[in-house]
């Protein structure tokens, strides 16, 4: 069975000490979150300070990007490398914000999924349709060819490491979260994705959060889906006490699974 992840994307939110307050209100609910794998993203400036206050911990922490070079004259960029230095274990890649804002594509997320393996990071790969898209009938396409493109070169082994997250971007940060079933059939189309790509097995190992405009008042039925493995939480993760309560909610709805 699957393990849902659930995880906090703070994007540019949260300076060190903000950071360090909010992990530390989330170090109870880690205690008592026996079946659900918890995640937070802090921005880069907070990942050192965030993996302190959390060591010992069960929580991970991610990065919120990074570079696929393992060194050189990037200016502004880090390193899968530099990241696990930090303390992180996971790195989201290829979030919608970066494809809209910083021109990132499947290809370039390609390259830093290859690199985060190879630098001893698991990706969190994000694919998601727009309002265009979705309306115009083409989600399957675009959201396959993500997920295909994104994947490729990858063996079995870390494919089944990979965490995907879809996160349709109409419900990104606008409170219109795709109902239980628009999300269900994108996971399981996404399913079939990976089972063509790598197999049935290796398809039935990954997990597949949801992300957008999810909240502790939509997680549980978001989550009663068979192919919602957890979430990537945006504004709702940006408070312990929200993020903490959706943790006990997806725990409870394994725990009944
Ligand atoms: P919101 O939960 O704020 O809609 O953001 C979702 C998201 O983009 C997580 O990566």
């Amino acid at each position: 069975m699957r393990t849902p992840i659930l995880a906090g994307n703070w994007k540019m939110n949260r300076t060190v000490g903000e950071a360090t307050e909010l992990v530390t209100g989330l170090l109870d609910v880690s205690k008592r979150a026996s079946g659900v794998e918890l995640v937070v993203g802090p921005p880069s400036t907070a990942l050192s300070a965030v993996a302190d206050a959390l060591r010992g911990s069960s929580i991970g922490v991610a990065a919120q990007n990074m570079h696929w070079e393992a060194s050189g004259a990037f200016t502004g960029e880090v390193s899968a490398e530099m990241l696990v230095d930090v303390g992180c274990k996971y790195v989201i890649i290829a979030h919608s914000e970066r494809r809209q804002y910083f021109g990132e594509t499947n290809e370039t997320a390609n390259k830093k999924l290859h690199a985060a393996f190879g630098g001893g990071l698991l990706p969190i790969y994000c694919v998601g349709e727009t309002l265009d898209e979705r309306e115009g009938d083409v989600m399957e396409d675009v959201v396959g060819t993500q997920v295909r493109d994104g994947l490729a070169g990858l063996t079995a082994e870390q494919a089944a490491q990979t965490v995907v997250a879809y996160e349709p971007v109409w419900a990104i940060g606008t409170g219109r979260t795709a109902s239980r079933d628009q999300a269900q059939d994108a996971h399981a189309f996404i399913r079939g994705v990976l089972a063509d790509l790598c197999g049935e097995g290796v398809a039935a190992s990954v997990r597949i959060q949801y992300g957008g405009s999810a909240n502790p008042g939509n997680i549980a039925e978001l989550m009663s889906a068979p192919d919602i493995d957890g979430g990537l939480i945006g504004g709702a993760s940006l408070k312990a006490e929200s993020f903490a309560e959706m943790a006990d909610i997806v725990q409870g709805v394994s725990a009944a699974a």
